[in-house]
């Protein structure tokens, strides 16, 4: 059975795809992420390059290897963003100041109806997230789409966050759950 290619992190479109899409498409994946994201470049200069091709990127730290999945990812000012981390952007990701994200870090934000048996992902469907001022995310931690993260919150390494948590929030586990009383 022949499998239609998907691209990386963009909700998925049906077959024969524009030829303007698959230019924006190589445009991200080879200079975006690819060039830009490159070893080459150096951690705290990487986000001009971001601001030079419009990204809404204020002055962060952007580890190499770090996957940007459209434009509509916002990072504030302080912010650290860890080797690996992937941000698939099918809907608007908005990470605030001085957050920091651990290596291999996935914000997800496109998902898909259930369907039937013949096809269980669906329709595609966009929610956009946020993760507030001051985060401390760990590494390998995976945010759903809808999730807000209070500002303040740390998630513990390798959690699944499901929901959206207050400010302060101290959170591990699979699903993601309160560890301990909330933060000062
Ligand atoms: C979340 C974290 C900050 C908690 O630290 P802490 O407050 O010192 O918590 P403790 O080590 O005292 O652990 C408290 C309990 O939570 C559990 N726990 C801690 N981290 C956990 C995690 N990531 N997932 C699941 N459970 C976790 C501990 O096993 C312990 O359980 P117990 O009470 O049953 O023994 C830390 O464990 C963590 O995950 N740090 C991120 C490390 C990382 O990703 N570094 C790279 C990027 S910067």
């Amino acid at each position: 059975m022949d499998f239609p290619e998907r691209s990386t992190g963009r909700a998925h479109s049906p077959a024969g795809d524009s030829m303007k899409h698959e230019i924006r498409r190589i445009a991200r994946d080879v200079v975006l992420n690819g060039l830009f994201s490159s070893s080459i470049v150096p951690t705290r200069w990487r986000w001009r390059l971001y601001n030079f091709i419009g990204l809404p990127v204020q002055r962060s730290y952007i580890a190499p290897g770090v996957f940007l999945g459209s434009r509509q990812v916002f990072v504030g000012a302080g912010t650290f963003l860890n080797s690996g981390c992937f941000i698939d952007g099918a809907a608007q990701v908005r990470i605030g100041a001085n957050v920091s994200l651990g290596m291999r870090t996935m914000v997800i934000t496109g998902t898909h109806k259930l369907g039937s048996s013949a096809r269980r992902a669906d329709e595609s469907v966009s929610m956009p997230v946020t993760i507030e001022d001051g985060c401390w995310i760990g590494a390998n931690v995976t945010i759903l789409p809808g999730v807000t993260l209070g500002r303040g919150s740390v998630v513990g390494a390798g959690s699944v966050v499901t929901k959206s948590y207050p400010p302060n929030s101290k959170l591990a586990g699979s699903p993601a759950r309160p560890m301990g009383v909330p933060l000062d």
